[in-house]
């Protein structure tokens, strides 16, 4: 056989295929090319099934088998059928190979998601590497798809309904362990042993075994109960998707309806659903993410000629909140990390949080007590410099005060190596004023994390006019390699989650004062998708942090961030939030919310307004996208993406809208700027004073994210 991406040799009548063969991309997508070449194979396969007596599908790459059908060929899918007709042909190809009329054995080394594991599935055995890169799963849910070729019709028969409904409709990926823990595989082996075992499979019942135990599993479920464990999938999607999520309905429909029905007619309402998913502009936004976090993952900015600075021990100066969650994901990274503090209390309060973090994974079972010990004594926690020296990357994590920090960098850096890398985890200082206090500026930024540490996956680089190049790629390279996110942001005012997030509870605030009530407000925010309204957030970050952090930004960036009053009524009554059990809510001494704060309401005006929620929506997200019109024009961040990756991970606008400014571009930025201009007019003139930026883009009849492209 001739082909160029899957090899294919035949061997005691035998016929290996190995994906990902000629190609130097690490991982290995279903692509036409590739799909091309399967059908070419599989028809191959039927021809000759009189001579062979199996086939054997592998990998040639170090960790992957297949990543999934290319998103690319999804997106490009315009309408409804075109959708249902690609899924159609993928299903027909997965038909074919499964029915073959020799054994197939799939050997999965590496990541084999979505079409990879619908692929494997279609297969008679299913062997896995144990090795830690191999996963399957059916993640299309998380691009607002269902699994299109099969996946929904064969995964409930291999390994039972209740533990296929928590795969497809959570997306989750399994190691090779818990694979053949749960039935999905037939066995588990080292790499290197995977083909030799694979002929063990060939010949073995596995495919008998897999199908009677499946269908016994099958059988079992009777009519009700299978009802009752489509009722409860169903309650537990509302509860965590809220009912924003079309995908998981639409899947939970598809399987229960079609529970009892034979292949073809199962697959071709798969297929149905799967064209109208593709299409929505719901799957199309989860898809841009998809894209974006890709687009992520490799550092885009300039470039410097010289060697990236090492990254491989690290130092934590301050234990508090923020520097022990630091120091744990430093230890949790193997970078066996030096926290010091000024007293030990406080280092005893780092080591705490730290500690805190790993039994939480030691408890869902991500990490075995021996690691446990292990990483928790790799932290060092000490009063003084020793061993600095030998750390590559120091977090600074003090008080939040400028001369405090200045002093503590100037004498840091005399215990630093010359390469070393210094940064700041300030909230709100100048990261640009705070260089000055240090010999090598070209090795020192800021790394602003947000708080907890261990939950939050968004990390802004913060770079200043004499930041080195390679100093802002080795902490994106770095970032990346804790897991979290990076985005690149220019020093200024609140930086770009801070700056975008407080005219939003700002202008909560002018609400409350003209008398819309606190519940109006949050409750209009839970329906257009955030995970909490803005009087519900302020309790989290603390009412008098979100004014000290209004003035500074009122300071830095003028009048239309002037604050409002209400939060300062709350600070006077000692309403700071979560922390105090009061500020708009109230909270039990375990931080569970049990209620609105009803002395709150003295505070505010008696009189109520009634206020359609559009409009409020509209009064809190249009002077984020404003600020964020601007942030672009100041270059504080290069591009559209880097605000919604921003927004998205750092503040967790609802993922299902693309976006922050990819909202901004759906409902037209025209309509956009006339709402900016009516409040401009009837609301407040500096609050809406549209950006220029803004109107440029109306009069050029564009949208933020052509700009990007
Ligand atoms: N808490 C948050 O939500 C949050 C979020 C993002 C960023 N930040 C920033 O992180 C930094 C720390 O905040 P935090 O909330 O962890 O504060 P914190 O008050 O909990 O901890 C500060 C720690 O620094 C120690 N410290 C003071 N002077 C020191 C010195 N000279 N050397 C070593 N340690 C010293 C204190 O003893 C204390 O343990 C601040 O810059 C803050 O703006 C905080």
């Amino acid at each position: 056989m001739n082909t160029k991406r899957i090899s294919y040799e035949v061997n005691d009548k035998i016929a290996y295929c190995g994906f990902g063969f000629n190609c130097d991309k690490s991982m290995t997508v279903l692509d036409e090319e590739t799909l091309t070449e399967l059908k070419n194979i599989i028809e191959e396969l039927g021809n000759r099934s009189s001579e062979l007596e199996g086939a054997v599908f592998f990998s040639h790459k170090k960790r992957c088998f297949l990543a999934g059908a290319d998103i690319n060929l999804i997106g490009s899918m315009k309408t409804e059928s075109e959708g249902a007709h690609g899924a159609e042909q993928g299903q027909t190809l997965y038909n074919a190979l499964e029915d073959l009329s020799i054994p197939t054995v799939v050997c999965v080394h590496g990541v084999c998601l979505g079409g990879g594991t619908e692929f494997s599935l279609a297969c008679n055995s299913i062997i896995v590497s144990d090795d830690s890169s191999t996963m399957m799963g059916l993640p299309e849910v998380k691009l607002g798809l269902i699994p299109g070729w099969g996946g929904t019709f064969r995964m409930p028969r291999r390994i039972g309904l209740p533990k296929a409904l928590d795969l497809i409709l959570s997306g989750k990926t399994v190691k090779g362990k818990k694979a053949k823990r749960m039935g999905l595989a037939d066995g588990i082996y080292p790499r290197e042993r995977l083909l030799k075992q694979a002929l063990f499979h060939l010949k073995g019942d596995d495919k008998k075994k897999t199908f009677k135990d499946s269908l016994e599993n099958f059988a079992s479920d009777n009519f009700l109960s299978r009802k009752i464990i489509f009722q409860k999938a169903r309650e537990s999607v509302l509860k965590k998707t809220k009912g924003f999520y079309q995908a998981p309905l639409k899947i939970l429909d598809t399987m229960e309806a079609g529970m009892m029905k034979g292949r073809s007619s199962y697959l071709s309402s798969e297929a149905q659903a799967f064209g109208e998913l593709c299409v929505s502009e719901q799957s199309r936004n989860l898809q841009h993410i998809f894209f974006l976090m890709e687009n992520a993952k490799k550092f885009s900015g300039p470039k410097g000629n010289g060697e990236l600075p090492k990254t491989d021990r690290g130092a934590v100066l301050g234990a508090g909140t923020m520097g022990g969650g630091i120091a744990w994901l430093m230890a949790d990274n193997g970078m066996r990390p030096i926290m010091k503090d000024i007293t030990v209390d406080a280092l005893n309060l780092g080591l705490k949080q730290s500690s805190s973090n790993f039994s939480g994974a030691v408890k869902r079972k991500k990490m075995t007590p021996e690691e446990f010990e292990r990483k928790q004594r790799s932290i060092l926690a000490q009063l003084d410099f020793r061993g600095f020296q030998r750390t590559d990357l120091l977090i600074e994590a003090v008080v939040e005060n400028m001369e405090i920090k200045k002093k503590v960098f100037a004498e840091a850096e005399t215990y630093m190596s010359e390469n070393a890398l210094l940064t700041s985890n300030t909230s709100s200082l100048s990261v640009e004023e705070m260089s000055k206090a240090l010999e090598r500026p070209e090795r020192f930024a800021g790394l602003h994390f947000f708080n907890p540490v261990h939950r939050m996956p968004l990390v802004e680089i913060i770079t200043h006019s004499k930041v080195a190049p390679e100093t802002v790629e080795a902490l994106y390279n770095w970032v990346l390699k804790t897991k979290k996110t990076p985005v690149v942001v220019k020093d200024g005012p609140g930086f770009l989650v801070n700056r975008i997030l407080m005219p939003y509870l700002n202008e909560a605030g002018f609400l409350l004062e003209e008398g819309v009530t606190m519940k109006d407000i949050d409750d209009a925010c839970l329906n257009f998708g955030m995970p909490m309204g803005p009087c519900r957030l302020l309790d989290e970050i603390g009412i008098d942090v979100g004014v000290k952090v209004a003035k500074i930004l009122h300071d830095g960036l003028g009048d239309r961030a002037k604050a409002s009053k209400s939060s300062d009524w709350l600070v006077e009554k000692g309403f700071l939030g979560k922390k105090t059990n009061k500020g708009f809510y109230l909270y039990d001494e375990r931080g569970k919310e049990i209620g609105v704060n009803e002395e709150v309401q003295a505070l505010l005006p008696e009189n109520k307004k009634a206020m359609d929620e559009t409009e409020i929506q509209l009064r809190l997200f249009l002077p984020m996208i404003n600020e964020a019109a601007i942030i672009l024009e100041e270059k504080i961040v290069e591009r559209p993406s880097d605000v919604d990756l921003g927004l998205i991970f750092g503040i967790g606008f609802p993922p299902f809208r693309g976006g922050l400014l990819r909202y901004a571009d759906t409902e037209g930025l025209e309509r956009i700027l006339d709402a900016i201009n009516r409040f401009s007019n009837e609301v407040d003139f500096d609050r809406y004073q549209p950006a220029n930026y803004l109107k440029e883009l109306v009069a050029k009849k564009t949208k933020f994210y052509e700009q990007e492209a």
